[in-house]
Formats: structure tokens, sequence, C-alpha cells
């Protein structure tokens, strides 16, 4: 896929931007680095339809101020002709007519829903991804969306943080790889539409760390956590030609991201020599005050633009004190030339001096597509995880067996949709009940809903139960509504919401096979449910054919391939779980193991320190072995690359998808390393009985990491290296890198 990019200088473009700077005044130059959404949410009413578009109300005088020159850019407004009224009014109206670039949030899809992003990387499958933003990008740019804040690249090891359903999970490499990808699939150069969008990575930065999972919270991670955990998979989402980013509302280590200096210029600027353009995020200067840095907006709008923030969004920092502080000698003009070189060369870049209009005849036409349906269909069945199938129930043979389906969420549209779905509608998706009818030629299934959305706090045991004691088999559907995940939407305990693990526990006693299917938006505490059911599928929030897709991963019709990209703790109190974690001076013995069986280790006294899922981890119907773990040369030097290959069968019946991985682990080093880290991976299908040999090299400059000096080095020595199915098991073996 041929895509833009939009982080290098083009000199044609450089001269027009110097050109264009030079007829600016101060005003209008400030009117360029002031977005605002003319448009605000309307947060539903108590007992509103669920189901309800979500509603926004116009914010008074933003077109006048458009036709002033006083805004530069808006977002949010996903309608053709509203976004042409507002560049009407920027393009005609104001003195220089230059162009709005207009944002919008579309992270997981805009009309046609796609999983939620932390489902979808469980695919493990880059072009598939990157095709699900090509799709998205295309039809946003068909009611006039420029700019996508996306995608959300923040690495999140915390399951309680709601904004884990926005990103690829807890892995460096992994969200490396989704982050380019999606860059990619946004910044598609051929979009139908005739117009072209500007990805925009976020959260600039270390927003995930968030403390406690309480959204918002500070991240108080050390330098070389930075550049090692978070920061990389910005530099792949720029590497993959993405020209903006989004500043976040975190502080790092004292510092609000949003007026870092280290990281807004040090980090972009000096040290990556990145062209591109930072918006904050939404009020994040002003929120400089209650953090506790600024005393004020005007010394709010002061330390943003002078530690990197280009562009203010809403909080109208910049608009109205830039103009004091150049005057009074604390900005100077330089600065504020620079970040609107950023801006004007990302609207120059995406051709909206050209072509500011958006053609309304394309909105009015839309319709779902049966290849973009089709995609979502096999985004779906590619994110969703089976984490266990006991005796080989699954996959169900369509008619054999008397189901009944037990669960509200069974039939919810909403949802399907997951947390970030502001532009689709749930009256289009399909349901796991539909999806299961049409398998079976209208011959059932019997569905009971159980419980009450929202909140499954009302259950209904009795009718429930009744319904499972006439089934063969009993396909149980729980777990989070959409709105328990997404932003500000953090939760301290991550079991089944509400009553329903009393619902499964009622059902479960009338001793029937038990096929769980978990709708959720981040991983959960799940071991007791773990425990009762035969068969338990994950299939998040996944778009508006998550129910068809379940369906045809329940008959066979498709064999499940995601593996899981977070781990699923078995308590919230070990949180933060993650695979890659250090080692300690102590570190737990065998597989976890507790202070009961080996005193002074770095363990818990009630809890092995395992997750009850790992990173990784996803069965299907077939199973694999590995076999002859070769490396090519045990001893590499610095500018080579360690060629690995393993022997993968499929030993069972049926064909099916293995994704191979491979993780190092370097001895010693100056500073402490990780036990594991994820370097590659392969998708390998395998035919029933079927062996490949599976190769990689993986080039030594990837086994780099960050030392006391904030620099990447590779240091000789000895290293561990894993093949596997996930990151607890696996082949080993050891090379040494030489100086
Ligand atoms: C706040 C969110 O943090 C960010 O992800 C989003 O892009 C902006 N609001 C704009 O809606």
């Amino acid at each position: 896929m041929h895509s833009h990019a939009y982080n290098t200088l083009d000199p044609v473009v450089e001269a027009r931007v110097a050109e264009l700077l030079g007829r600016m005044t101060l005003d209008e130059k400030i009117g360029q680095l002031n977005q605002v959404s003319p448009m605000m949410y309307v947060p539903p009413a108590p007992g509103a339809d669920r189901e309800a578009p979500p509603t926004f109300a116009p914010v008074p005088g933003v077109e006048e101020q458009v036709a002033a020159g006083a805004i530069g850019s808006i977002f949010n407004v996903a309608d053709a002709a509203v976004v042409n009224r507002f560049q009407r009014a920027a393009v005609t109206g104001a003195r220089l007519g230059i162009p709005l670039i207009v944002g919008g949030d579309v992270i997981h899809g805009f009309r046609t829903t796609f999983p939620i992003p932390l489902a979808l990387s469980c695919s493990w499958n880059a072009e598939l991804v990157a095709q699900t933003a090509r799709v998205a990008a295309e039809e946003a740019s068909a009611v006039g969306i420029d700019w996508i804040f996306a995608p959300m690249i923040d690495i999140a090891r915390d399951p309680r943080w709601g904004r884990i359903a926005e990103g690829a999970g807890e892995d460096v490499c992994l969200g490396s790889v989704m982050a380019a990808a999606q860059v990619r699939g946004f910044q598609a150069a051929d979009l139908g539409t005739g117009r072209r969008v500007a990805a925009c990575p976020k959260h600039f930065v270390a927003y995930g760390a968030a403390e406690a999972g309480r959204d918002y919270s500070a991240a108080d991670i050390s330098e070389v956590t930075l550049r090692e955990i978070y920061l990389p998979p910005f530099k792949a989402a720029f590497d993959a030609g993405a020209g903006s980013t989004m500043s976040a509302f975190n502080d790092i280590g004292g510092v609000p991201a949003s007026g870092n200096r280290l990281t807004l210029t040090q980090v972009l600027r000096e040290e990556w020599g990145w062209p591109g353009l930072v918006v904050s995020d939404y009020e994040s200067v002003r929120e400089l005050i209650p953090h506790g840095v600024a005393e004020d907006l005007k010394d709010a709008a002061r330390q943003g633009l002078t530690t990197g923030v280009d562009m203010d969004m809403v909080s109208r920092a910049y608009s109205t004190h830039l103009r004091a502080l150049v005057e009074e000698g604390r900005v100077a003009p330089a600065a504020v030339d620079e970040a609107v070189r950023r801006v004007l060369r990302l609207k120059f870049a995406l051709g909206l001096f050209e072509n500011p209009y958006v053609d309304e005849d394309r909105q009015a036409a839309f319709q779902l597509t049966e290849t973009s349906l089709a995609l979502a269909l096999q985004a779906a069945r590619e994110s969703m995880v089976l984490l266990k199938n006991d005796g080989g129930l699954l996959p169900l043979t369509p008619g054999a067996q008397r189901l009944v389906v037990i669960g509200a969420l069974a039939e919810s549209r909403l949802d399907a949709l997951g947390c970030w779905a502001f532009f689709g509608r749930a009256e289009d998706a399909v349901t796991i009940t539909e999806g299961l009818r049409a398998h079976l030629d209208g011959a059932g299934p019997s569905f009971v809903p159980g419980y009450a959305l929202p909140g499954s706090t009302t259950i209904d045991l009795d009718a429930a139960v009744a319904a499972a004691s006439v089934a063969d088999v009993v396909v149980l559907v729980v777990g989070e509504t959409q709105d328990l995940s997404g932003e500000a939407h953090s939760r301290a305990f991550l079991g089944l919401p509400g009553r329903q693990q009393e619902l499964v526990d009622a059902v479960a006693a009338t001793g029937k096979p038990l096929i769980v299917v978990v709708m959720t938006g981040r991983p959960l505490v799940i071991p007791r449910l773990e425990q009762q059911a035969t068969a338990l599928l994950v299939a998040w929030h996944s778009g508006l054919r998550a129910g068809q897709a379940v369906a045809d991963l329940l008959f066979g019709v498709a064999s499940p391939v995601g593996r899981l990209t977070a781990s699923w703790p078995r308590a919230e109190g070990q949180i933060p779980v993650y695979y890659a974690h250090k080692s300690t001076g102590r570190p737990a013995g065998g597989d976890g193991t507790t202070q009961f069986v080996e005193h002074f280790r770095s363990t818990y006294l009630d809890l092995p320190n395992t997750p009850l899922f790992p990173f990784g981890y996803g069965l299907t119907y077939t199973a694999f072995d590995y076999t002859d773990l070769k490396i090519a040369a045990e001893v590499v030097g610095p500018d080579g690359a360690v060629s690995v290959s393993v022997r993968v069968t499929n030993t069972g019946a049926r064909a099916g998808l293995e994704v191979v991985q491979l993780y190092v682990r370097d001895l010693v080093g100056s500073l402490t390393r990780p036990v594991r880290e994820l370097k590659a991976f392969a998708r390998v299908e395998l035919a029933a009985g079927e062996t490949r040999v599976v190769s990689f090299a993986v080039p030594v400059s990837d086994l780099a990491f960050v030392g006391v000096d904030q620099k990447w080095r590779v240091e000789p020595g000895a290293f561990r290296l894993w093949v596997g199915p996930d990151a607890a098991h696996g082949l080993e073996a050891g090379f040494v890198v030489r100086s």
C-alpha cells in the first residue's frame, strides 16, 4: 500500500510556507495555532436510549471567528455541508484565505466500525490493520475530515486504564508494528475521495503509564523507561510518515506532557529532527494550571508554546494570550513562526489550498460497502482469542446440539461497536444471536437475556437456569458494555460487572457445557469464570460484524487466529502484570512460586506472579509442535543478524494459523534487562499435518537498549532466545554478540 509521508521537508512546500508566512500578521499567525471544536458533545441524560446516536450542540460564534482568521483548525464535525460552510468562511472570508484543517477522532473505523484497536492488535496482522485504517480514512475523508486523531499508540500495561482498549496492548515491538501499519493505512495515497488524510499518532507521551490505571493520572517513570518503552511506537509512526502528534494529558516525573521540553523539543526536534506538527490534547495547555505548574492561562500559553506545543486544542490559551506574550518579549516571534510553519506545512502537504472543499454528494451517497463489511468481518474474526477449549467442544456442528444463548450482550448492537464509535451506528451491527441464527436455518438458538443492560445489576436466574437445563450446550455471553472502557472509564475491579458472575454460577450449576463468550474492552480478571467455562472465547468489542464473527468461529467456518497482546491478570493486585518485566535480585523460582514454597523471593504470599493468560497466548482448533530450534551462528558481530530457524508442525486434524513468536533476553547489561522481549513474529498457516521451517533474522541492532546516558546501545555478551507460541513457553537457545 503506497502512502503519503508528512514527515519530510519538501522544498516546494517550504517555499510556499515561507512566502505565505511573510504575508501574515501576528494575529493571523496566532489564529493558525488555535483549534476549536464547533460542536460540543452533550452527554446523554440519565435513562436516555442507549442506542441513540450521540448528540452535539453547536458552539456559537465559531464561523465568525473562522472568517476573521482567528481559527486554524476545527474537529469532530462529521458533516460535509457543515465542514464546507466553515471552510468557505476560512477561504473566502478571512483575508489570506488559509483553509482550515479538519480533525476527527476515528479510532476504530468511521461508519464501518471495526474491532477496538486492542482487539485488532490480537490479529498480529499488520496488513489487515492497515486496511481497516485505510477504509476508515476513506469514509472519514468523505465528510471532510483531513486529519485523523489516531492511531492511539500508548503502550498500556494496566488494564484498569480504560484506554487500554484504544491501543495495541503491552508490547513495544508489536505496538510499533501496529503504529506504523495504521499510519500507512490512514495516509494511503490514493483515496477514492480524491482527498488525503494525515494521521496523528497519540498521546505524546507515556499516557498509558497512568499511575493506578486512573485516567489522566501521573506517569512517574524514569527517562530510560520513557525512551525504551513509550517513545519507540512514536518513532515507528513518524518513520512510517506521520507528520503530527498530540501532546498528552499526563505528567512524566513531574513535567506535564503539554509543557515538556525534553519530549517535545529535545526528543522530537533535536534528536529525531522531526518537522511535524504538535497539537495539544483537549485543553491540555490550560490544564498546566490544575497540574500546578502554571499560574494562569497566560503562563500556560507561554509554557505550551515555548516547550513545543504548536497548536492549542480548545483551551484558547494561545488565542487569548500569545499576542501579549510576544509584545512583552516573553515568547520569541520566531517561536510563533516555527509553530505556524508546522501547521501550514501540513495544510499544503494535504493539498488543502488546492482542494479545500469536500464533495457533499459523496456523503449523501454513502453506503456501507460489501468490501468494507467483508473486511469488518475478517477483522472481527482475526481479533477474537480462544482461551480455552476443553475436550475440543468447539467448533460446534450446526444443528447437532440444542443451543441456548444466555446474556443480554448477545443481543446488544451498541456494545458490539466499542468505545470510540461516535460515527458508527448500532443499527448496522450484527448481534451474536443473529450471527448464530444465520447458521441454523432459522432453527434457534433460543435466547434468554439473563441480566438487564446497562449495569447488569438485575438478573433473572430462574429463566436462565430453566433454559440451560433443556439445552445441550449453553453459549453464555458476558462481559463489559462499551461504555466501561475508553477515555475516563477506568475500573478498579476487573471482574464481570454487575451481577453477571452470580448468573454464571447458577448456569454452571446445571452442569451443562458452557461456551463463554466475553465481550470486553480490556483484559478482565476472571479466574472463577475460566474454571467454569468449558470453552472461552474473548470477542472484545469487535465492531459491525462481531456477532457474525463469533458465530463463524463457534461453528468452525473460521478458526480462531487471535493471540493476546496484553496479559490477563489473575487478580487486580498483580497489576501491572506484563511479560517483559525485570528479573529483580530475588526472582521468583519456577513458575511463579509463592513465599510458602521459597522464602524471600519477589513473589506474593497468596498468588503466583504469572498472569492467568500470558501475552501472546491463544488457541485454535488444531495444535502445533515446535522442534529443531537452530541458530545459524552462535556468535554474531555487532553489524550482523541472529539467524534462527524452527520447525513448526500442525499436529491436529484441521488447518490452522500459528503466530510464531521470538523472544530474547540480554543476560548481562549495564542496566537490568527484561526477562524476555519480543523481537520478531510470523503468522504461519499450516494444513493438517503440515510442517514448515520458519526462519527469522533479527538484526543485532534490534537488541539495543537505553543506557544510563539515555542513548541506545547494543552491549556485547550472552543472550537467551526463545521461539514459541507465547511469552511463557518456547524452545530455548543461546547466542553471543561480540564487540
Ligand atoms: C481527548 C482525547 O484524549 C483524545 O484522544 C482526543 O483525540 C481528543 N479528546 C479530541 O476529541
